[in-house]
Order: C-alpha cells, then sequence, then structure tokens
C-alpha cells in the first residue's frame, strides 16, 4: 500500500526571519547566483531568467561590499516543479515540492524544512522488484563493505592518551595545525559537522520502502548494507572531531551547539521514501563527499600537515567506496527498468540535490550554511562546478544517453538530463564572473570569531 501526502499546491515562500549575518558576504552571491542559475534549469526557467537572477546578485554582492547585511534567501527563487512523471511509481497527479526553510520555536530558531510532497511514491510492483533484489544485493552490494578488523579506525590516526608520549603527539599535532588558514579550517569543520549528523542520514534510508531496515536488526542484506554504512561512516566524523578538538584552534562548544542542532533539525532529500529516489540522491551524495574530502586532503598537503592529508585522504576513499556501491544499485535498475530509472534520475535532478547539512545553525547566524557553502566554494574544496561535474560523472557512469526502448516521457527525462551540466556549466561561469571584484572577508563562530580574508 502507498499513501499519497501533501497534494495540495502551497504558495513559495522563502525563510521566514531575516539573517543577521557574521560573514561579510560580498562573495556570497556566487554561490547563490549559481544555487540560483541550478534552481532555474532544475525547474526548466528559461535561460535569459536565469541570468538575470545572476546580475541581480552581482549588484547585490557590491551592496554587501559597502556593508549592507544579505538575505541570500532573496536571491533563491522558489521553483515551481514541472513534474516528469513519477519515478518508480504509478502516481499521475501532480505534486508540487516547495523547498522551504522555516523557523520553528520548538527548535530554539533553528531551521526546518517541510515540502510538500508525496512521502509514500513506491508502487507496490516496484516494491516487489527490491523484494527480489535481495540475493543481488547479498552477492553485489554487501563485498563493497569492509570487514571491521580491516578497517582503519580513529585511534589509528590520532595521539594515544594511554601513551607516554600523548603530550608530545599532542605538540606536534598542534604545531602542524597552527600552519593551517582560517578559512580551510571552516570548510574542515562544515565537513566534519557534515559527517556528525549521522543519524539522519540513517533515517533517511530507513524510510525507503523495499530496502529499510524493518526491524533495526534485520538480517535482509538491505537492513545489513544501512547499518554497516552507517558504522562504517560513523568513523568519519568521529576522527574529524576528535583531530579537530586536539588542534585547540576550533570553538568545540560551537561545534558541538551546530551538531546537536543540526541532528534535531533533520533533513529531507525529497526522496519521497522511494529507493528510485534514495539512491540517486546517495550516489551523487557519496560522490560529493569524496571530492569534498579528497580537496580537504590535497590542501592539508599544501599546508604542510601531511598527518591530517592522511584523514582526509582515507575518509575519502570510503566515500569512493560508497558512491561506488549505490550507483551499482542504481545501474541495476537501470538494466531491469530503464524507464522508471530514467525518471528518478530527472526527479531528483529537478528537484535538485540538497545538501545533508543544508539546515545547520550555530545558535547565532541564520545563513550559516550559506556562508559555510561560499567558503567552500572561494577555497575550491566544494564548488558549484563539482555539481556539474558530479551529474556528467553520473550521466556518464549509467550509460544515460545509450538507455534505449523509453517512452516518450522518459525520453524526455532523458534529454533533460544528458543536458543538464553543460548548462548548468555554462550558467555558473556567468555568475561567476560578475561576483569576483571586492575584498571579502568573513568569520565564524567555530573559530572564535576570527576575521580573514576570502580568496
Ligand atoms: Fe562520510
Ligand atoms: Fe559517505
Amino acid at each position: 500500500m502507498y499513501i499519497m501526502a501533501g497534494m495540495t499546491m502551497s504558495v513559495p515562500v522563502g525563510r521566514v526571519t531575516v539573517p543577521s549575518t557574521k560573514l561579510v558576504v560580498a562573495a556570497a552571491a556566487t554561490v547563490a547566483s549559481s544555487r540560483s542559475c541550478i534552481n532555474s534549469l532544475s525547474n526548466n526557467h528559461n535561460v535569459s531568467a536565469s541570468c538575470s537572477s545572476a546580475s541581480s546578485s552581482g549588484s547585490l554582492a557590491s551592496s554587501a561590499m559597502s556593508g549592507t547585511k544579505l538575505s541570500l534567501a532573496s536571491l533563491v527563487r522558489a521553483p515551481m516543479a514541472k513534474p516528469v512523471g513519477r519515478a518508480g511509481g504509478e502516481i499521475s497527479a501532480m505534486t508540487v515540492t516547495i523547498p522551504q526553510k522555516l523557523r520553528g520555536a520548538d527548535l530554539n530558531g533553528a531551521p526546518k524544512e517541510k515540502h510538500s510532497q508525496a512521502v509514500h511514491s513506491l508502487s507496490p510492483e516496484k516494491r516487489e522488484l527490491f523484494n527480489s533484489l535481495e540475493d543481488w544485493a547479498e552477492s553485489t552490494l554487501l563485498p563493497y563493505l569492509k570487514p571491521v578488523d580491516k578497517c582503519w579506525q580513529p585511534q589509528d590516526y590520532l595521539p594515544d592518551p594511554s601513551s607516554e608520549g600523548f603530550m608530545d603527539e599532542v605538540k606536534e599535532l598542534q604545531e602542524r595545525a597552527a600552519g593551517l588558514p582560517d578559512d580551510y579550517l571552516v570548510c574542515l569543520v562544515g565537513d566534519m559537522i557534515t559527517e556528525e549528523a549521522l543519524p539522519t542520514y540513517q533515517s533517511m534510508l530507513n524510510t525507503l520502502h523495499g530496502t529499510r531496515d524493518e526491524t533495526g536488526a534485520s538480517p535482509s542484506p538491505w537492513g545489513i548494507w544501512t547499518r554497516a554504512w552507517t558504522a562504517e561512516e560513523n568513523r568519519h566524523g568521529d576522527l574529524l572531531n576528535k583531530y579537530l578538538y586536539l588542534t585547540g584552534r576550533v570553538d568545540m562548544r560551537q561545534i558541538e551547539k551546530t551538531i546537536q542542532y543540526l541532528i534535531g533539525s533533520g533533513m529531507d532529500p525529497q526522496t519521497e521514501s522511494n529507493p528510485y529516489l534514495g539512491f540517486v540522491y546517495t550516489s551523487f551524495q557519496e560522490r560529493a563527499t569524496f571530492i569534498s574530502h579528497g580537496n580537504t586532503a590535497r590542501h592539508a598537503k599544501n599546508f604542510g600537515d601531511a598527518k591530517l592529508a592522511t584523514v582526509c585522504g582515507l575518509i575519502a576513499a570510503d566515500e569512493k567506496r560508497h558512491e561506488n556501491a549505490y550507483s551499482k544499485i542504481v545501474e541495476k535498475l537501470f538494466e531491469l527498468d530503464p524507464e522508471g530509472a530514467m525518471l528518478a534520475f530527472a526527479e531528483m535532478m529537478r528537484k535538485k540535490i540538497s545538501m545533508p547539512a543544508h539546515l545547520m545553525y550555530d545558535g547565532q547566524n541564520e545563513q550559516l550554511f550559506d556562508d559555510y557553502s561560499l567558503v567552500a566554494q572561494r577555497t575550491g574544496v566544494y564548488t558549484a562546478r563539482d555539481y556539474a561535474d558530479i551529474m556528467e560523472h553520473l550521466v556518464n557512469r549509467w550509460n544515460v544517453a545509450s538507455v534505449q526502448g523509453l517512452s516518450s516521457e522518459a525520453q524526455k527525462a532523458q534529454e533533460y538530463v544528458c543536458s543538464l551540466p553543460p548548462r548548468i556549466r555554462k550558467l555558473d561561469e556567468r555568475a561567476q564572473a560578475k561576483v569576483k571584484k571586492g575584498p571579502k572577508a568573513g568569520s565564524f563562530s567555530w573559530i572564535f570569531n576570527r576575521e580573514f580574508t576570502l580568496l
């Protein structure tokens, strides 16, 4: 049985409250305009409309340089989705998906989101398909997991508090970390906080019909995968958290507050309890984290902290293995049900892949995620261009362009996803060109509000 919820069309609204930023966001338009462009593309707006959005971002960037506080919410257009069909489902009624961030007293001002959407869109037939894939999941998916005794553990890369040399090792770690610039630290903290919200991601996987862990300790290969994936991921936030704590350069209390707020806020990636959508989302996200941790590894090496480079590199390697596993599931869906897989891929791209920690809040800065995204963009840790590159990678990984025998609706979806990466790239280049001017500085509570210059 499946249930349709939220069938009504809502009026799009942005954030209710106006952010008071601590970041001098002259360059905020970089991210915002890229996001607007992606939003526009995701929702079939034409190119000229997208570019006018980019240009208005540029003028706001100028006002930011003169000290005006910005609300990025004003830059992000509310999307009106044009459905291309229900991925893996039979629901024909239109569901309008409207991302919103609202603030609620229940979370002491932390952001929360509500979407008007289907929450159960997998048809009984598609659910049966996942049941029939249990043997496949056991033989093909589970081998992507590593046995615990072959896995690295955070303690392997941290000073040993039981050893006599502990204090010396901490001192060495702190000396190495002293050379890490503040903007880089902000990226590392943001990545760590994202990893630390792991309970949210396990919850998300356990919303998916046909693959969720029905009991909490289900012997089904899908349940085994979800728990073991979570257990592997748990080491990421753990290691980064302890490493950053030992550097002595970050405000751990502010970071811990941010993690608490973030887990409390949760996340709705708009996957509708539908594993077709869910595994497109996880394929994308694992690759995004692979790129981000890979870049923080590369930068750590350049800044002279080879041990931190190893830490980030290890995490990136895990993300890559997880990406391969999730991509393998979607590859199988393309093999067994190309129509449903194509519609799912297009649907997630139209909705836009929301970043897992986009509701982050430290109790002070209401546009914390936008500011963190901006720093990641400017330092090259994760950029709007990466979004297009990931899409293109997945299009190639699943041989999307060569899928045959599709209905006209799925052919349209195919054309859409294949044309999207170059379009996003083109719009991003135009947006970037408009905002690369003027001095930019930022400060975050995570680093005791030290002010730093943005590249
Ligand atoms: Fe991770
Ligand atoms: Fe991951």
